[in-house]
């Protein structure tokens, strides 16, 4: 997963390596206690991790499963998607939110983000339920498909949560549950006006998945997810889905999946858990230093956007560029690692050529795909490192601000809350 580097002094967009050596020790002593015990599959170690990161979460329960992508899958089918339902989402994200409510016998249908925060826009959510959709004996219907609607999944994109406060106004409104795709988002913090508190990532909707993959805040040493809930059945549920749909060995109530989390990777995510929340504050301390360092070299690129409801965790650290590609290439002979995430919205991609959508469906994605840029972001990165990429930045787009103030004034309405 780390990026090889030929310039002797090069920036990795993501270091795994040093995380893994710095924890050596604590992480073979839990790969040595599965060997010393065979428990390889459930047991203890699998228990242990999903009774702590439900307790990181604020939620009652956490089903450990096999990825992020089967989280999902498990969410939709327990919360009660029936197949052919429409669940609405967005189509800047990654592919894995749509795949999971194919696989679940839904049919995804896209709402346009918000431009500053790149997640879920309550007023184009609003819109959509308002004039693409109907009400048919009493179910509401989607004109575009003539299907009933009956979830909605916000991506918490990038580490920082949608504004869930609304999307759960609307949601309770038109009688539609609410799944967070929270793969991104461990540890980020929403403040919710309604419930006059700060809330965790996946502890407002009635289901949240989580991702651990390698390269996410909190990440295993290979495939893994979770998923979320406060309801005591539907942990059963996805507890039953996850395990070929038996709550009692050979009994098999439904036909389930084998989306079981192995107890090694179990394990190691327990142990790695105690180290997130200093790992978020430093990638939260490194994304402070890059907006002041970028604000003060009045660098041309547009800078994300926390609003006063968020504490974003950081997963990827995204500006925007007018001349994205010459960035990326002039930061690559610098040595310097990049990503975007992503560059195609998904109702443009292949895959997705049958749903019929078109360009110019979702202008908002469309524009953030063409200029989005992820810029080395995790928490051992050095400032000395963060310094030099912003140099680099600086370098190629000029010290001008022209573009910056130009977006300022573009976005200046888009936030309603901060
Ligand atoms: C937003 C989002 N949703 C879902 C997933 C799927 O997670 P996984 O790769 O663990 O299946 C990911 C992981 O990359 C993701 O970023």
């Amino acid at each position: 997963m780390s990026v090889s580097h030929t310039l002797p002094n090069s920036i990795p967009f993501l270091d795994l390596v040093t995380p893994h050596v710095e924890l050596e020790q604590e992480l073979t002593d839990v790969f040595r206690q599965a060997l010393h015990t065979a428990g390889f599959i459930g047991g203890p170690m699998v228990e242990e991790f999903e009774k702590a990161f439900a307790a990181f979460c604020n939620t009652s329960h956490s089903i450990a499963v096999s990825s992020g992508t089967d989280a999902l899958r498990f969410a939709i089918m327990a919360c009660g998607v029936e197949p052919g339902d429409v669940v609405i989402t967005v189509p800047h994200t990654f592919i894995a939110t749509t795949e999971a409510i194919s696989q679940a016998g839904a049919l995804p249908e896209f709402v346009d983000v918000d431009e500053r925060t790149y997640n879920m826009s309550p007023e184009k959510l609003q819109e959509f339920l308002e004039k693409n959709c109907t009400r048919k004996d009493g179910k509401l219907i989607s004109r575009r498909s003539g299907r009933k609607v009956s979830a909605v999944i916000p991506v918490h994109l990038y580490g920082q949560m949608a504004d869930m406060d609304a999307i759960l106004r609307l949601a309770q409104q038109y009688g539609l549950i609410v799944i967070e795709d929270a793969c991104q988002a461990h540890g980020a913090e929403y403040f919710s006006k309604k419930l006059n508190r700060w809330m965790k990532a996946g502890s407002m909707g009635r289901a949240a998945a989580f991702s651990f993959y390698p390269g996410k805040n909190l990440g295993a040493c290979g495939e893994a997810g979770a998923v979320t809930v406060n309801d005591a059945s539907l942990a059963d549920k996805i507890k039953m889905l996850r395990d070929h749909g038996q709550a009692r060995k050979y009994y098999h109530d439904v036909e389930g999946y084998n989306g079981r989390l192995d107890a090694i990777q179990a394990g190691l995510l327990r142990a790695k858990l105690g180290h997130l929340p200093r790992w978020n504050t430093q990638r939260r301390k490194h994304a402070a230093e890059y907006n002041r360092l970028f604000e003060s070299t009045g660098t041309a690129v547009c800078q994300p956007h926390e609003p006063s409801w968020s504490r974003a965790v950081y997963h990827l650290y995204v500006v925007r560029a007018q001349d994205r590609e010459g960035l990326m290439n002039h930061l690559k002979k610098a040595g310097i690692g990049t990503g975007i995430h992503y560059p195609i919205p998904l109702h443009l991609q292949k895959a997705y050529a049958h749903l019929d959508y078109k360009q110019g469906d979702f202008p908002v994605a469309e524009k953030a795909a063409a200029e989005i840029v992820s810029l080395p972001m995790f928490p051992q990165l050095t400032e000395e490192q963060l310094h030099r990429v912003v140099e680099e930045v600086a370098v190629f787009t000029g010290g001008t601000r022209k573009h910056i103030e130009t977006e300022k004034v573009a976005f200046a309405t888009a936030d309603r809350r901060a």
